[in-house]
């Protein structure tokens, strides 16, 4: 896209996935290597955006001419996020946010220890950044954009999920092991809230974050 068309905007993007810490050497946390919300980071700056990316562990260097901001946690994303969507014109969620996180923190490593039962892990509600995003907008038309990743039932899924979170539009991808996770490549449908239906084929990472500036691009206008 060689137009500069997001020029004066500035555009918030989240990737890579959270972790939630256990212990000093442990943390639950989940696939996602920041490739998709790193395309998203380089395609907008491409086009003239002004972008911050809140990046989380994500083993990818930072992209030139794109603030970038590293958190660990779902709660310092959400921090982070909110703090720079405060005057963005859209916020693209592609990072994979822990729903849950464990509800304790162990100081010092936790041991095996043969004589007792085998520890159990409780977990605790993390927020939902997208849903407070998407209900308290930080300005009047700014656009919000959500990921789905689903591994069955892929459109109806995401159709569910894009009214419970309330964005404006929600890419929905299938993920797996070893599916969309780490590859260059990702095949999505992008559901508007207006009902709109954008298929955008297997290709790379790039060519999915281009339709989604399209759709926001639109928006903004
Ligand atoms: O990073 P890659 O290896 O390139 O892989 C790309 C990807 C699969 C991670 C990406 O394309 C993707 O689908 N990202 C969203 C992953 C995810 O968390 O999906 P979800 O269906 O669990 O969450 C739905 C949406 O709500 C997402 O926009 C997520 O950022 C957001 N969310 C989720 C939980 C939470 N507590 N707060 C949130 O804001």
């Amino acid at each position: 896209n060689a137009e500069a068309d997001l020029a004066g905007r500035h555009v918030v993007v989240s990737a890579g996935g959270t972790r939630e810490p256990l212990d000093p050497v442990r943390y639950l946390g989940n696939r996602s290597s920041g490739k998709q919300g790193y395309a998203l980071a380089r395609t907008a700056a491409a086009r003239g955006a002004r972008v911050t990316l809140v990046s989380a562990n994500a083993a990818l260097p930072d992209p030139a001419g794109v603030d970038v901001v590293h958190v660990g946690t779902a709660v310092q994303l959400r921090e982070a996020v909110l703090k720079a969507a405060a005057d963005a014109d859209a916020v693209v969620m592609a990072a994979a946010v822990a729903d849950f996180r464990p509800s304790a923190y162990a100081p010092g490593k936790i041991k095996k220890r043969d004589d007792k039962a085998d520890p159990t892990i409780t977990l605790v509600r993390n927020p939902d950044i997208l849903a407070e995003l998407s209900a308290d907008r930080a300005r009047p038309g700014q656009v919000v954009v959500g990921f789905a990743a689903e591994t069955d039932d892929v459109l109806a899924n995401g159709r569910t999920k894009l009214e419970r979170k309330g964005c404006d539009l929600l890419v929905v991808n299938e993920v797996g092991e070893r599916k969309t996770f780490g590859s260059e490549e990702n095949e999505a449908v992008v559901l508007g809230a207006d009902g709109s239906e954008t298929p955008v084929p297997y290709g790379p990472k790039e060519a999915l974050a281009d339709v989604v500036w399209d759709l926001v691009g639109a928006r903004l206008r």
